[in-house]
């Protein structure tokens, strides 16, 4: 029960934070098992360096569970890999507390450090390949930009084989059950890993699979895996890496996303309709409500579909908001071309679909015609009409070189 300091290996400890208070991380991803906020300690014979700290609002606890390990005051160095608020917002409190520690960051860190919290002085910014010696252990600092902002990058214990890359290789949920992979029930935690990546790195997946490339290509090897958020991999590193590599590859499979927005049902009607042809056509179908639909599940349902399916009523002459947010959602999060069908529905004759073809221009998008619009309660010639539509987008994924049908 890691609510207190946790030996990783020798002289190497866990001294994070587990959050069951945030909602929705970054205000937008909801938390049902929480989150954490991991951070480490590593010892040297001379010298000894915290890396990652942690929300602002867990700032003394975090202190207490340090010292559980040793004095604030003996840290001789902070790392930090990333300055999101999460790993960095108890900054303002910590570093007096350590009043020797040198702070150390990427380049774009110290800015960063600068801009957030005021410090400049005691910072020193490293760059990709620099080290520091702990005493016989040695820190090099990897630069690995995206993962997930400009600033990141990774920390190794080169004589250990322990890889700190904050960000990557992170997933959603507290570790207070268990801290190792050994630990979990793997399997069952993957969904929570893959909406962490499909929301929080999502506009940066060509960086993800990049950065396992150089990785496996530098040849350094990893023993234990030590991510700042979710489980710490000691027994089986590349389950999470192979994972994360498959994920972000994004090659499209046999899903079909559809996002569904309806007021009285009538879109839901005509959703059904597209649904059912697409499960005929042996297509794996993930069907979201608009209404209540949790945005991290689409956003990671979205991870290696084959298509997207929107169904968008109109609202006061405009589009349904709450299908309008995971438009949103869809542009901000850059999800490019993909084969996408539109269906709208309509009763005042107003034609919506050019808002809509708006965002999905943006992004590349592949729209599958036709383009279906209802005026209430789908007809025997707008059933027909979607029956074509899934007809064409099931083709599309199934037989990517199929004409569709007019
Ligand atoms: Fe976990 Fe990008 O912060």
């Amino acid at each position: 029960m890691p609510n207190h300091a946790v030996k990783i290996i020798d002289n190497v400890y866990w001294v994070g934070v587990n959050d069951h208070e945030t909602r929705f991380f970054e205000g937008l991803w909801a938390l049902p098992d929480g989150m954490s906020y991991n951070a480490y300690i590593v010892r040297g014979r001379n010298k000894t360096a915290l890396i990652e700290l942690v929300k602002d609002s867990f700032t003394e606890e975090f202190c207490r569970r340090v010292e559980e390990v040793v004095p604030l005051a003996d840290i001789d160095y902070i790392v930090h890999n990333h300055l999101e608020p999460d790993h960095s917002g108890a900054a303002s409190a910590i570093y007096p507390r350590c009043p020797r520690a040198v702070i150390l960051a990427t380049a774009k860190g110290k800015d960063f450090i600068a801009q957030f919290y005021g410090e400049s002085e005691r910072v020193r910014a490293v760059g990709e390949g620099d080290e520091i010696d702990l005493g016989g252990r040695t820190l090099r600092f990897l630069s690995y930009p995206w993962l997930h902002w400009p600033d990141s990058m990774f920390t190794y214990l080169v004589e250990d084989k322990v890889l700190f890359p904050c960000d990557a290789f992170g997933g959603f949920g507290a570790v207070d059950r268990a801290l190792f992979d050994d630990e979990w029930d793997l399997e069952a935690y993957w969904p929570e890993s893959r909406r962490y990546l499909g929301t929080i790195v999502a506009s940066y997946l060509k960086h993800v699979v990049k950065a396992i490339d150089n990785w496996v290509k530098g040849g350094m090897g990893i023993n234990v895996l030590c991510p700042s958020h979710g489980p710490v991999y000691r027994a089986n590193p590349m389950a999470i890496i192979s994972r994360y590599q498959e994920w972000a590859l994004n090659e499209r499979g046999r899903k079909v996303v559809m996002v569904v927005g309806s007021m009285w049902g009538n879109t839901h009607k005509m959703g059904e309709v597209v649904r059912r042809r697409l499960v005929e056509r042996g297509l794996e179908v993930c069907y979201f409500d608009a209404a209540t639909a949790e945005p991290g599940q689409v956003m990671g349902a979205m991870l290696n579909a084959g298509g997207i399916v929107f169904g968008v009523p109109t609202y006061d002459a405009c589009i349904y908001p709450r299908s309008e947010y995971f438009l949103t959602l869809f542009r901000t999060k850059k999800k490019t071309g993909y084969p996408v069908a539109v269906f709208t529905q309509n009763s005042w004759k107003v034609d919506i679909f050019p808002k809509v073809e708006a965002y999905l221009r943006d992004l590349k998008a592949e729209i599958i015609g036709p383009v279906v619009t209802g005026h209430g309660r789908p007809t025997a010639e707008v059933t027909r009409e979607l029956e074509l539509l899934a007809n064409n987008l099931a083709s599309r994924i199934t037989n990517p070189c199929a004409c569709p049908v007019e």
